[in-house]
């Protein structure tokens, strides 16, 4: 509305027919900002900022509670809006959609309690060697959010609203996909918020650029790929002053031991690997199955998939749904391609079939380590299973992955299991034992060693990353003059 730009068409994942034939269905249109529309708004949030003396940070921590919990006020009279919105731009299933936009609300409630307890533990004064202190926290600064195209509401606002409860003037950068369920919002923003506070953008890498090379950000929040964020890292001239929030990529593994409960280790599998497509970083990536169990296993995954029914994201049931990726159809259709090169079968009845943006969930076996799938994040409907005969084998390639989020083990034996606990915690920052890998629930530190992450996403931890300490140190109290 402020910076203009070109309008751009947006399409859903949805293909829709027309006279019989294909094509993207328009869903709405947006503008593609261009460099002056970034240099707009660093302009804004510095002056929002205004050196650390602007309205916001220096607003009560009450007062910034007041403004967040008005604005989600605002935000539920539109969840219809953006819960079509998403379903329609990302093809998620409705109801996932639902979900995402509940679990928001339910997260930003949460940071607000969260932030209280803060606030009341460190308005309390310690005293150490004859000196009071008082720990108080503080904003950091600019800010740059960017969500992701999986949970475009739920990530952007994991980042989005510690960053502004702590004092941060933020520019939001939507995903690609996902990023009209923001028009919804857009006057709640405005009028919720202190002139400058919430600056909303739209634009590819071109229009991050210059806000990045400006300076004026002191935080980067970015969920995506390693590599967009260490480029995006690198284009700020400072870039050891720059506080960087990274929710990035996984290749989490299941470990399925001789002793499994196999009822439990396949429906947890199922659901690990495949919901929304398997377009999550938390999905179960690679499952190394014990061989005297292997044909079992697969057996029954192949049942399980019953209950993953393809189709429309707002049939009620489906879940395996359009992907909204331009060329990831391709991508996952050579990377089969590639493991059956490399002696592998789609061993679940059409497997890897196309139908437009639909991919069919693909099970893979036997995987090994001269397939593409086996080092690659697949970010789709394509499971690859690895036989082992020694725990050595998935624990080896655990430990040399690039990544190191989450693990899961299925085992029915309690001494097993605290064998594989240990060396895992090491490993990655979160070992699931018997249950799939995921995120929640949100109060959980939510984080990773390696490639996977930077700084901690849950609840009260982004607080935490979002702010700085400082000390109000006094010797003697000063005295009150009348
Ligand atoms: O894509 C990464 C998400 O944070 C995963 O969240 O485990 O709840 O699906 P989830």
């Amino acid at each position: 509305e402020q910076w203009g730009g070109e309008t751009q068409r947006v399409d859903s994942a949805i293909e829709t027919a027309v006279d019989g034939v294909y094509a993207p269905k328009h869903i709405g249109s947006c503008p593609d900002m261009d460099e002056a529309a970034g240099a707009a708004a660093v302009a804004s949030t510095r002056g929002a900022w205004d050196n650390g003396m602007g309205l916001w940070p220096t607003m009560s921590v009450a007062g910034r509670i007041k403004h967040v919990e008005d604005f989600t006020h605002r935000m539920i009279e539109v969840r219809d809006e953006i819960v079509r919105l998403m379903c329609w731009e990302i093809g998620k299933p409705y109801k996932e959609c639902c979900v995402e936009f509940d679990r928001t609300i339910e997260y930003v409630r949460d940071t607000i309690d969260a932030l209280k307890e803060l606030d009341r533990t460190s308005s309390r004064f310690v005293i150490e060697s004859g000196i009071y202190a008082q720990v108080r926290r503080a904003p950091l600064g600019p800010t740059l959010c960017m969500g992701p195209y999986n949970y475009p509401l739920n990530e952007t606002f994991a980042t989005l609203i510690p960053a502004l409860l702590m004092g941060n003037p933020v520019i939001i950068k939507p995903p690609r996909h996902g990023k009209l369920l923001f028009a919804p919002l857009m006057e709640a923003f405005r009028d919720c918020f202190p002139a400058g506070v919430v600056n909303l953008i739209f634009g590819n890498r071109r229009l991050v650029k210059p806000i990045l090379e400006s300076g004026v950000v002191n935080v980067l929040a970015f969920i995506g790929s390693s590599e967009a964020a260490n480029a995006m890292r690198l284009l700020h001239p400072s870039p050891n002053r720059l506080r960087c929030i990274l929710g990035l990529g996984a290749k989490n593994a299941a470990v399925v031991m001789e002793s499994a409960d196999m009822d439990l280790a396949v429906s947890e599998a199922v659901s690990g690997s495949l919901s929304f497509s398997g377009q999550r970083c938390t999905a179960l990536k690679i499952l190394f199955v014990h061989e005297n169990v292997v044909d079992e296993f697969i057996r029954r995954f192949n049942e399980g998939l019953k209950n993953m029914p393809i189709g429309m994201p707002w049939v009620d049931g489906v879940r395996i749904t359009p992907l909204p990726e331009p060329g990831k159809i391709q991508y996952l259709t050579d990377l089969v391609a590639d493991a059956e090169a490399h002696g592998a079968k789609v061993v679940n009845p059409g497997g890897g079939a196309v139908d437009r943006s639909l991919f069919h969930p693909a099970v893979l076996y036997p995987v090994n380590g001269q397939m593409k799938v086996y080092h690659e994040e697949q970010f789709g409907p394509v499971v690859p299973i690895v036989p082992f005969k020694d725990v050595e084998t998935p624990i080896r390639y655990i430990i040399e992955s690039r990544y190191g989020q989450q693990m899961s083990i299925f085992s029915d034996d309690a001494a097993e299991v605290a064998s594989l606990v240990d060396p895992m915690v090491n490993q990655v920052c979160r070992v699931n034992v018997n249950c799939l890998c995921q995120r929640g629930p949100d109060v959980f530190p939510f984080t990773g060693r390696k490639d996977s992450a930077e700084g901690t996403l849950s609840v009260g931890d982004a607080l935490r990353c979002f702010s700085i300490r400082t000390l109000v140190a006094a010797k003697g109290t000063p005295r009150n003059k009348a």
